[in-house]
Protein backbone atom coordinates (compact mmCIF):
# COMPACT_ATOMS: atom_id res chain seq x y z
CA UNK A 1 0.00 0.00 0.00
CA UNK A 2 1.85 3.05 -0.95
CA UNK A 3 0.97 5.90 1.11
CA UNK A 4 -1.18 9.09 -0.22
CA UNK A 5 -0.71 12.70 1.11
CA UNK A 6 -5.12 12.75 1.52
CA UNK A 7 -4.91 16.36 2.97
CA UNK A 8 -4.34 17.94 -0.69
CA UNK A 9 -0.87 19.23 -0.54
CA UNK A 10 1.75 18.09 -2.78
CA UNK A 11 3.97 16.99 0.62
CA UNK A 12 4.52 13.32 0.97
CA UNK A 13 2.07 11.36 3.10
CA UNK A 14 2.63 11.50 6.90
CA UNK A 15 3.14 8.16 8.21
CA UNK A 16 2.45 6.83 12.21
CA UNK A 17 4.36 3.35 12.99
CA UNK A 18 2.79 1.51 16.15
CA UNK A 19 5.04 -1.37 16.94
CA UNK A 20 4.82 -3.99 19.54
CA UNK A 21 6.14 -7.11 20.87
CA UNK A 22 6.43 -8.97 17.40
CA UNK A 23 8.71 -6.69 16.17
CA UNK A 24 11.49 -7.73 18.96
CA UNK A 25 10.14 -11.41 18.92
CA UNK A 26 12.98 -12.48 16.11
CA UNK A 27 15.67 -10.90 18.30
CA UNK A 28 14.79 -13.56 20.33
CA UNK A 29 13.09 -11.53 23.26
CA UNK A 30 9.65 -13.16 24.61
CA UNK A 31 6.00 -11.22 23.31
CA UNK A 32 3.60 -10.77 26.52
CA UNK A 33 0.45 -12.64 25.83
CA UNK A 34 2.11 -16.08 25.15
CA UNK A 35 -0.09 -19.09 25.07
CA UNK A 36 0.09 -19.94 28.87
CA UNK A 37 -0.72 -16.10 29.41
CA UNK A 38 2.34 -15.58 31.17
CA UNK A 39 5.07 -13.39 31.01
CA UNK A 40 8.44 -14.80 31.45
CA UNK A 41 6.90 -17.32 33.76
CA UNK A 42 5.20 -14.33 35.79
CA UNK A 43 1.63 -13.12 35.90
CA UNK A 44 1.65 -9.67 34.63
CA UNK A 45 0.08 -8.36 38.08
CA UNK A 46 2.91 -9.29 40.00
CA UNK A 47 5.32 -7.86 37.75
CA UNK A 48 3.60 -5.27 35.58
CA UNK A 49 1.17 -3.02 37.97
CA UNK A 50 2.07 -0.96 40.76
CA UNK A 51 0.44 -3.31 43.41
CA UNK A 52 2.89 -5.88 42.58
CA UNK A 53 5.79 -3.53 43.30
CA UNK A 54 4.65 -2.36 46.51
CA UNK A 55 3.25 -6.27 47.22
CA UNK A 56 7.21 -7.43 46.51
CA UNK A 57 9.69 -4.68 45.04
CA UNK A 58 12.38 -7.04 45.52
CA UNK A 59 10.64 -9.51 42.80
CA UNK A 60 9.51 -6.97 40.26
CA UNK A 61 13.50 -5.50 40.75
CA UNK A 62 14.62 -9.26 40.05
CA UNK A 63 12.38 -9.63 36.64
CA UNK A 64 13.25 -6.04 35.42
CA UNK A 65 16.98 -6.55 35.74
CA UNK A 66 16.88 -9.85 33.64
CA UNK A 67 15.06 -8.08 31.29
CA UNK A 68 17.57 -5.53 30.91
CA UNK A 69 20.44 -8.28 30.83
CA UNK A 70 18.52 -9.98 28.08
CA UNK A 71 17.93 -6.79 26.15
CA UNK A 72 21.63 -5.44 26.08
CA UNK A 73 22.29 -8.42 24.82
CA UNK A 74 19.69 -8.90 22.12
CA UNK A 75 20.43 -7.38 18.47
CA UNK A 76 17.90 -5.55 16.28
CA UNK A 77 16.40 -7.35 13.70
CA UNK A 78 15.28 -7.02 9.72
CA UNK A 79 12.48 -5.22 11.02
CA UNK A 80 13.91 -2.93 13.15
CA UNK A 81 16.05 -1.76 10.32
CA UNK A 82 13.93 -1.42 7.55
CA UNK A 83 12.26 0.46 10.11
CA UNK A 84 15.07 2.78 10.57
CA UNK A 85 15.84 3.38 6.92
CA UNK A 86 12.24 4.56 6.14
CA UNK A 87 12.96 7.25 8.75
CA UNK A 88 16.04 8.03 7.47
CA UNK A 89 14.76 8.27 3.79
CA UNK A 90 11.06 9.23 4.04
CA UNK A 91 10.95 13.23 3.02
CA UNK A 92 7.34 13.34 5.01
CA UNK A 93 6.75 13.51 8.66
CA UNK A 94 7.37 10.03 10.36
CA UNK A 95 6.56 8.74 13.78
CA UNK A 96 7.32 5.35 15.17
CA UNK A 97 5.70 4.88 18.48
CA UNK A 98 6.78 1.69 20.00
CA UNK A 99 5.08 -0.07 23.19
CA UNK A 100 8.53 -2.00 23.65
CA UNK A 101 10.54 -1.29 26.57
CA UNK A 102 13.64 -2.56 25.07
CA UNK A 103 16.18 -0.06 22.52
CA UNK A 104 16.32 -1.93 19.78
CA UNK A 105 14.63 0.56 16.99
CA UNK A 106 17.09 3.02 17.90
CA UNK A 107 19.90 0.52 18.32
CA UNK A 108 18.82 -0.16 14.21
CA UNK A 109 19.10 3.19 13.70
CA UNK A 110 15.59 4.60 13.96
CA UNK A 111 15.60 8.34 15.23
CA UNK A 112 11.96 9.87 14.95
CA UNK A 113 10.83 7.53 17.75
CA UNK A 114 9.02 7.35 20.77
CA UNK A 115 8.76 5.03 23.93
CA UNK A 116 5.23 4.83 24.65
CA UNK A 117 5.83 2.56 27.57
CA UNK A 118 9.05 3.80 29.28
CA UNK A 119 12.11 2.32 28.44
CA UNK A 120 14.07 -0.62 30.22
CA UNK A 121 17.61 1.27 30.18
CA UNK A 122 16.04 4.63 32.02
CA UNK A 123 15.40 4.19 35.62
CA UNK A 124 12.50 6.56 37.05
CA UNK A 125 12.82 8.49 40.34
CA UNK A 126 9.28 7.87 42.36
CA UNK A 127 9.89 11.39 44.52
CA UNK A 128 11.21 14.13 41.72
CA UNK A 129 9.98 12.22 38.30
CA UNK A 130 13.49 12.66 36.91
CA UNK A 131 14.19 9.72 34.26
CA UNK A 132 18.33 8.53 34.33
CA UNK A 133 20.01 6.52 31.52
CA UNK A 134 20.29 2.97 33.34
CA UNK A 135 22.12 0.04 32.09
CA UNK A 136 23.09 -1.57 35.33
CA UNK A 137 20.53 -3.42 38.02
CA UNK A 138 18.05 -1.53 40.22
CA UNK A 139 17.43 -4.39 42.45
CA UNK A 140 20.12 -3.30 45.44
CA UNK A 141 18.31 0.35 45.55
CA UNK A 142 20.44 2.93 44.18
CA UNK A 143 18.96 6.60 45.51
CA UNK A 144 18.14 8.82 42.78
CA UNK A 145 21.04 10.74 41.64
CA UNK A 146 19.20 14.32 40.96
CA UNK A 147 17.42 13.94 44.53
CA UNK A 148 18.71 11.06 47.16
CA UNK A 149 15.64 10.89 48.05
CA UNK A 150 14.06 7.97 46.74
CA UNK A 151 15.17 4.24 45.20
CA UNK A 152 14.93 4.84 41.73
CA UNK A 153 12.45 2.19 39.94
CA UNK A 154 11.88 0.71 36.29
CA UNK A 155 11.19 3.85 34.08
CA UNK A 156 8.51 1.19 32.44
CA UNK A 157 4.62 2.14 32.31
CA UNK A 158 2.54 -0.20 34.60
CA UNK A 159 -0.46 -1.15 33.86
CA UNK A 160 -3.19 1.44 35.56
CA UNK A 161 -0.16 4.08 34.63
CA UNK A 162 -0.55 7.07 31.80
CA UNK A 163 2.21 6.16 28.96
CA UNK A 164 4.43 8.40 27.63
CA UNK A 165 3.70 11.43 25.22
CA UNK A 166 -0.12 10.84 24.52
CA UNK A 167 -1.13 14.42 23.27
CA UNK A 168 2.04 14.17 21.13
CA UNK A 169 0.73 10.66 19.63
CA UNK A 170 -2.76 11.89 19.37
CA UNK A 171 -1.49 15.41 17.28
CA UNK A 172 0.73 13.01 14.52
CA UNK A 173 -2.41 10.80 14.54
CA UNK A 174 -4.88 13.26 13.57
CA UNK A 175 -2.53 14.52 11.12
CA UNK A 176 -1.25 10.77 9.65
CA UNK A 177 -2.38 10.10 5.71
CA UNK A 178 -1.01 6.28 7.00
CA UNK A 179 -0.87 4.45 9.79
CA UNK A 180 0.63 1.22 10.01
CA UNK A 181 0.79 -1.79 13.41
CA UNK A 182 3.43 -3.86 13.42
CA UNK A 183 3.66 -6.87 16.09
CA UNK A 184 0.89 -6.09 18.41
CA UNK A 185 -1.74 -7.83 19.37
CA UNK A 186 -4.04 -4.86 20.13
CA UNK A 187 -5.10 -5.85 23.31
CA UNK A 188 -4.04 -3.07 25.30
CA UNK A 189 -5.49 0.23 25.29
CA UNK A 190 -4.76 2.95 24.44
CA UNK A 191 -2.52 1.97 21.84
CA UNK A 192 -5.20 -0.32 20.70
CA UNK A 193 -7.39 2.25 19.78
CA UNK A 194 -4.87 4.09 17.56
CA UNK A 195 -6.19 2.69 14.65
CA UNK A 196 -9.86 4.16 15.23
CA UNK A 197 -8.33 7.66 15.96
CA UNK A 198 -6.82 7.70 12.66
CA UNK A 199 -9.57 6.16 10.45
CA UNK A 200 -11.23 9.18 12.11
CA UNK A 201 -8.80 11.66 10.65
CA UNK A 202 -9.12 9.60 6.73
CA UNK A 203 -6.00 7.62 7.22
CA UNK A 204 -5.30 4.86 5.48
CA UNK A 205 -4.35 1.57 8.06
CA UNK A 206 -2.11 -1.17 7.31
CA UNK A 207 -1.55 -4.15 9.75
CA UNK A 208 1.44 -6.48 9.46
CA UNK A 209 1.19 -9.05 12.34
CA UNK A 210 1.82 -12.89 12.77
CA UNK A 211 -1.50 -13.78 13.14
CA UNK A 212 -5.11 -12.06 12.90
CA UNK A 213 -5.09 -9.56 16.19
CA UNK A 214 -8.00 -8.51 18.23
CA UNK A 215 -7.92 -5.53 15.87
CA UNK A 216 -7.88 -6.87 12.48
CA UNK A 217 -11.34 -6.39 11.19
CA UNK A 218 -10.05 -2.20 12.18
CA UNK A 219 -7.80 -2.04 9.62
CA UNK A 220 -7.68 -1.58 5.83
CA UNK A 221 -5.33 -4.15 4.94
CA UNK A 222 -3.86 -7.13 7.06
CA UNK A 223 -0.73 -8.68 6.15
CA UNK A 224 -0.05 -11.75 8.18
CA UNK A 225 3.65 -12.83 8.62
CA UNK A 226 7.03 -12.59 9.86
CA UNK A 227 7.38 -8.80 10.65
CA UNK A 228 11.59 -9.77 9.44
CA UNK A 229 10.46 -10.10 6.39
CA UNK A 230 7.06 -8.20 5.96
CA UNK A 231 8.51 -4.87 7.00
CA UNK A 232 11.65 -4.76 4.78
CA UNK A 233 9.51 -5.75 1.74
CA UNK A 234 6.71 -3.10 2.95
CA UNK A 235 9.61 -0.33 3.26
CA UNK A 236 10.57 -1.09 0.35
CA UNK A 237 7.34 -1.26 -1.82
CA UNK A 238 7.04 2.28 0.00
CA UNK A 239 10.20 4.02 -0.89
CA UNK A 240 10.27 2.42 -4.30
CA UNK A 241 6.81 4.26 -5.02
CA UNK A 242 7.94 7.53 -3.95
CA UNK A 243 10.81 6.93 -6.31
CA UNK A 244 8.25 5.85 -9.18
N1 LIG B 1 6.41 -11.04 13.52
C1 LIG B 1 5.24 -10.33 13.61
N2 LIG B 1 4.37 -10.45 14.62
C2 LIG B 1 4.69 -11.31 15.62
C3 LIG B 1 5.87 -12.07 15.61
C4 LIG B 1 6.76 -11.92 14.49
N3 LIG B 1 7.90 -12.59 14.40
N4 LIG B 1 5.89 -12.84 16.73
C5 LIG B 1 4.76 -12.56 17.40
N5 LIG B 1 4.02 -11.64 16.74
C6 LIG B 1 2.73 -11.03 17.11
C7 LIG B 1 1.84 -11.94 17.90
O1 LIG B 1 1.05 -12.74 17.04
C8 LIG B 1 1.00 -10.93 18.70
O2 LIG B 1 -0.17 -10.56 17.98
O3 LIG B 1 3.02 -9.93 17.93
C9 LIG B 1 1.93 -9.72 18.82
C10 LIG B 1 2.50 -9.49 20.20
O4 LIG B 1 1.44 -9.22 21.08
P1 LIG B 1 1.67 -9.01 22.65
O5 LIG B 1 2.54 -10.10 23.18
O6 LIG B 1 0.34 -8.82 23.27
O7 LIG B 1 2.54 -7.67 22.74
P2 LIG B 1 2.10 -6.16 22.59
O8 LIG B 1 0.91 -6.02 21.70
O9 LIG B 1 3.32 -5.39 22.26
O10 LIG B 1 1.68 -5.83 24.09
C11 LIG B 1 1.26 -4.51 24.38
O11 LIG B 1 1.01 -4.97 26.72
O12 LIG B 1 1.88 -6.12 28.54
C12 LIG B 1 1.73 -4.88 27.94
O13 LIG B 1 3.04 -2.96 28.19
C13 LIG B 1 3.06 -4.26 27.64
O14 LIG B 1 3.78 -3.03 25.69
C14 LIG B 1 3.08 -4.17 26.13
C15 LIG B 1 1.61 -4.12 25.78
Amino acid sequence: MPPSNNHGARDPAAIVILTGAGVSAESGIDTFRAADGLWEQHRIEDVATPEGFRRDPALVHRFYDARRVAVQRAEPNAAHRALARLDAEWRGDLLIVTQNVDDLHERGGAKRLLHMHGELLSALCAACGERHRWTGPLGDGPACPACSRAALRPDVVWFGEMPYPMERIYRALQRCDLFVSIGTSGAVYPAAGFVAEARASGARTLELNLEESEGSALFDETRLGRAGELVPAWVEEVLGAEEG
